[in-house]
This record gives structure tokens, sequence and C-alpha cells, in this order.
């Protein structure tokens, strides 16, 4: 699409301060499209010049007058995060790669640019006769998967489970009325997790487990009050609760909700703020856990760390992917192409190298899954070239994030999509908090030769149950082979769930209809169920087999990203974009393109009010 040219737009743009509010006020009315955005982001850029409080104030009236949230959730989340994006827009071009990238990712508005494209350098070339590894047949053994168990220490039982803030079970200061519906003592839908059930969900899985793997996202989602002294709290808290309460190794990845401001993981190249406090906390936290090298390199890796698991041939290589994540917005200060931000691919690379010297089997874990349409696309093409060449190296792949029980497949080549390409499969762990479905973790049967997956279940506390205020019972859920092998017309119980087993699965979504809608139901573990339509239903297999983002269907709309589902409208068929960002700066402003007449009025009149007090 057309986009003015940068002289133009600085023609156009007034440099009084009544000049200044027209533009903001006219750019606004006009940002509906790509173009929109980018002209937009011109007077946005001045007026970060004039100052961070300017320019938050600004953000915040735009997000009261738009009711985006309620005025504190406003105040809070815009008040942390708008400073990020003023510092980003006074480094970049509003109208360069990055700014469309801020355009994609916080206003919904542009789709992402294409790939900077990048060979990733590897140490060695993949061997000519990569190692077997065989099964010799072993029972398997178990390793649990829990992830994004957003933990909220403050839930108070008697409390509201109904309001219109992001989680409730909160005694809110700005609460009205009576209590619509009071929150259990276990947990409730629309918030996050109690202690006691965090507690309970520890004790569940500690027997006949070998260890466990968390994906990450430890800390609730009240963004808007996210501060680094309750952060720390809440880290070290769960630390304790890992080492005291469960009775056997635990794996632990970085979330984007680990920081405060949430999602805010500053690269090494800004001097202006860093996240090294929380990686010293987690290296310290973790010490007890992990080994103390691995402890070491949380460090001094940005949070990431690889180990092996004693007693096997397995090593794990947790990493941090925040540093992909496109609501990280300092990764919008420069317009410098920065292809492997603080070393996470380099470290990835080395890990992985050092597993195949050694001839073992590696795990990757992580936060994010660089396969979903959350993570930049030239990070998902750098992580998938890797994978490429690691693939017999890499045994499994662990996140979470999404808050849904889902997978996504990669491919030798990704035009020609086949069981026969379908190279490795990126697992995807459902949620442990209650506040978008049930509560949910997997169970994989591990092959103790290959390390490969022979089977996953997902047990499940459904909080319908009446006994679930004061003894949540964790089911069996569904049992992946069971549920999905005769789908695909069987599968050798000494087969693995490999690649070509997801790439089959997909096949029958597309000719099945009933197992389609099996796996849509399961993925939101029978909460909420939405019909997805047949363009739907396209996109999301598209989705499932783009393990590089970049081949996904999804696109990016305005007031979709970063949408909670609830509030989400329907004409994608009801996918969640991004439950994990909860009402963060992109939830709002991606929502600027449905300002009235009589909004930008009201805007026009606070807008000048502020920056005249500048
Ligand atoms: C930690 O793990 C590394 C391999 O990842 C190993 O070389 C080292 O001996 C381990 N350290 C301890 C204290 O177990
Ligand atoms: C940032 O991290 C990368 C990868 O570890 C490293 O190569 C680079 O020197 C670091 N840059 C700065 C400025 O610290
Ligand atoms: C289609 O899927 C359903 C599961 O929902 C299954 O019961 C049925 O057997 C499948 N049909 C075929 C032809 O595989």
């Amino acid at each position: 699409m057309k986009i003015l040219s940068l002289p133009v737009i600085l023609l156009l743009a007034r440099t009084t301060e009544a000049g200044l509010v027209d533009d903001i006020v006219n750019a606004l009315r006009n940002a509906a499209t790509c173009g929109g955005c980018h002209a937009l982001l011109v007077p946005l850029k001045l007026l970060a010049i004039t100052g961070d409080s300017p320019f938050t104030k600004s953000i915040t009236a735009v997000c009261k007058t738009l009711k985006a949230a309620d005025a504190d959730v406003c105040e809070g989340a815009v008040g942390t995060q708008a400073p990020i994006l003023a510092h980003a827009l006074r480094s970049i071009d509003p109208l360069g790669h990055t700014a469309t990238k801020v355009c994609d990712a916080i206003f919904g508005l542009c789709q992402p640019p294409a790939v900077n494209s990048w060979k990733v350098p590897f140490p060695k070339p993949a061997p000519a006769t990569p190692k077997a590894f065989v099964s010799t047949g072993k029972a398997p053994f178990q390793v649990v998967h829990f992830s994004d168990i957003h933990i909220d220490r403050e839930y108070t039982p008697g409390s509201d489970a109904k309001c219109t803030k992001p989680i409730c079970c909160r005694p809110y200061a700005d609460k009205v009325g009576p209590v619509s519906q009071s929150a259990g003592a276990m947990g409730e839908h629309g918030c996050d997790t109690t202690t006691s059930l965090a507690q309970n969900l520890l004790r569940t899985v500690s027997a006949n487990n070998k260890f466990s793997i968390f994906t990450g996202d430890v800390v609730e989602a009240s963004v808007w009050l996210a501060n680094r002294k309750d952060t720390t709290e809440r880290l070290t808290q769960f630390n304790q609760e890992l080492a005291s309460i469960l009775q056997h190794p635990v794996y632990p990845a970085i979330g984007n909700h680990e920081s405060a401001p949430t999602n805010a993981f500053p690269r090494n190249t800004t001097t202006k703020s860093d996240v090294q406090w929380l990686f010293d906390l987690e290296s310290t936290g973790w010490a007890p856990l992990i080994n103390a090298t691995a402890a070491a390199q949380v460090a001094r890796l940005s949070g990431s760390y690889s180990t092996i698991v004693p007693n096997t041939n397995l090593r794990i290589i947790s990493i941090n992917t925040v540093y992909w994540y496109k609501a990280n917005f300092w990764l919008y200060d420069s317009d410098r192409k920065q292809p492997d931000p603080n070393g996470i691919l380099a470290f990835t690379i080395q890990e992985l190298q050092a597993a195949e010297d050694a001839g073992q089997r590696a795990w990757i874990i992580a936060h994010m899954p660089p396969g979903t349409t959350d993570t930049l696309r030239d990070q998902s093409n750098y992580y998938d070239q890797i994978v490429q060449r690691y693939r017999n190296t890499i045994a499994g792949q662990f996140f979470g994030h999404t808050h849904q029980d889902q997978f996504f497949v990669a491919y030798s080549d990704y035009k020609k999509r086949s069981a026969e390409t379908a190279v490795n499969v990126q697992w995807v762990a459902p949620p442990i908090t209650p506040r978008g479905g049930n509560p949910a973790f997997k169970v994989y049967d591990v092959d103790p030769d290959t390390y490969e997956i022979m089977n996953a279940r997902v047990f499940r506390t459904d909080l319908s149950d009446p006994e679930f205020q004061t003894n949540p019972r964790w089911d069996l859920y569904y049992d992946a082979r069971e549920a999905y092998a005769p789908l695909i017309g069987g599968w050798p119980a000494t087969t693995s769930l490999n690649p070509a087993f997801w790439h089959k699965l997909t096949e029958a979504f597309e000719t099945n209809e009933s197992a389609f809608q099996l796996y849509e139901t399961l993925r939101r573990r029978g909460w909420d169920p939405v019909q997805c339509n047949a363009e739907c239903k396209r996109v999301s297999i598209c989705d499932m087999r783009s393990a590089r983002v970049e081949n996904a269907c999804s696109v990016s709309k305005p007031g979709l990203n970063f949408r909670r589902r609830s509030v989400e409208s329907d004409d994608d068929g009801g996918h969640a974009v991004d439950e994990c960002e909860s009402s963060g700066l992109g939830a709002i402003l991606s929502q600027a393109h449905t300002l009235t007449s009589d909004d930008l009025e009201s805007l026009r009149e606070q807008l000048r009010e502020i920056i005249q007090e500048n």
C-alpha cells in the first residue's frame, strides 16, 4: 500500500503545540491501514520527543477515551509500557521496517515485514551419517509438562469472580455493588491460579514421574500493577515451592510475565534499561533445581541454560524466547537489524552442537513457541534453520504461552508439507491458570533410549466439579495415542508420536470434520467451544503446519491482536491471538481504529491540556 514519503509527512507535520495535537488526532482518525499507522507514528514520534510524560499521559487518555480498560488498568498498563514505546519511537524511522513491526505488533494494522534473510552460521555441517538412536523396547519413563501457572498471591476467596479487569477474584478498590459471584477457595475462571491449587498441582505430579519441565509464566496477569518488588517475591516464593513441594527434578524456562514491566526484556544493545536482576534472581532461585553450571549460565545468558538430566543421555536446553516476542517493545528501539538478540540462537546452536558431538539427544524447552504468530518472523525463520540442521539430535521441543493445547510441525520443505518432509514438532502445553479454561498439564511417556515421546496424556481438573473447591481432582482428560492414532489408520506401538504422526493428523482434520472438532475441543480443554468455520479451519490447519511462522495463515488484524478471547469478535473463527499478553499496550492501542468522532474531539481537548502542561 502507498505510504507517504518521510519528507512529505515532515512538511505536513506542524511544530506548534496545537499543530501537533491536530496531527495526532487526524492521524488517529485515519489509522485504519498500514500506511495510516505509519503516518500516525510520525506525530507520535514528535510527541515522544517532547518527553515520556506527555507521551504516556496522552496514550493513557486514548485508553480511557476508548474505554479499552478500567481507568486504573489504563493508568497502570500504559504508565509502565508507554515509556518503552516512546523510547522506541524516538530511536526509529516511523516509516521504516521496525516501524512496520510496531504497526503489526501493537496496532495490528500492518502485516509483518518479509523475513530479513540470514543464513544462520553453524560450527560444523550436519554429519553425513547421523547417529541412529534406536529403542531397545525398554519401558518408557514419565515426564510432566506444565506451563503458565500464573499464581495470584492476592487471590481472595469471597471477592468477586466477575469483574471488568483482566483478572478478577481480588478485592479491587473501585469495586461497587454487591459481589455477583463469590470466589471459591480453589479457583475460578476469569481469575489466575490460587496458591492452594498451585501447591495441589505440585503434590499431584510428584508421584510416578521422573521429572517435570515448566515452560514459564509464574506471575499473574495483573500487568497494570506489575512491579519489580512484587515480581521478585512471586518468583522467589514459587522457586521455594518447586524445591520443597515437588518431589522430583524440574527444569524451568523464563516467561514473558517474569519481567516487570510485563514483557519488558531490553536487549543488551540497550543502555537505558536491563533485566539482569531477573536473570540473577532465577539463577539463584533455580540453583537448587538445575545444576550449578546451568544456574551460572542463567545469569550470564539472559535466562537460558543447558544441562544433562542425571543418569541419562538427554540434554535439556532451556532458552529465553521472549527476545523474539512481538509484545517485547524493547525489540523496536533500533532500525539496526539484530538477527540474534542477546545471543539466544548462538547459545542454542552451541549446546546442540555439544549434544551432537557427545552423541546425546536434546530437548529444547522455552516459554513462547517459535511457531506461534506472536513470534517475530525473522527469529522464527532462524530458529527453524537450527531445527533443520540439528533435526537428528532434537528429540523434542516443548513450550507454553499460547494457553492452548496445540502443536506446530516443522518441515524440510515448506512448499511440500507432507508426512515425509515433516522433521520436528513443537509441543505446546495447556496452562494451569483457570483464567480461560480448565487447568491442565501433560504427561509424556519417554523412550529411555531415544528420548522420543511415545505418548502424551493430558490431565485436567474441572472447575464445574462440585468438589473442585475443596478437593480438586486431576483426571485423565485424553490420551493422545488413543484419541488420535485411530484417525490416521492406526500407529505402531513402537513408533513415537513423531512429526509424521502429527502431520498425518492434520490430514485427518482436513477430511474428517468431527476429528477436527474433537481437536478444537481438546485444544481449549473442553471450555467455551467456538464454532470454527471452513475458513477458520483452513487457517487453523495451516498454522499447525507452520513451525516457521512466515508460512502461517493467520493475519494480523486491528483490535484482534492481543485481545482476550472472551471479548474477541468472531470473524477469524474465534482464535485467540494472545491470551498471554493480557491487556498490555497492544490490547489498548489495537482498538484505536474504533475511536468515534466524538471521542476524537474529546481527545483533542485532553491532548491540548497535556501538551500545554508539559
Ligand atoms: C553439571 O552439568 C554438566 C553438564 O551439563 C556437568 O559437566 C557437570 O559436572 C555438572 N555439575 C554438577 C555439579 O553436577
Ligand atoms: C550481547 O550479547 C551477544 C551475545 O551473547 C554478544 O555477542 C554481544 O557482545 C553482547 N553485546 C553487548 C553490547 O554486550
Ligand atoms: C472421524 O473422527 C471421529 C472422531 O471424532 C471418529 O470417531 C471417526 O471414526 C473418524 N472417521 C474416520 C473415517 O476416520
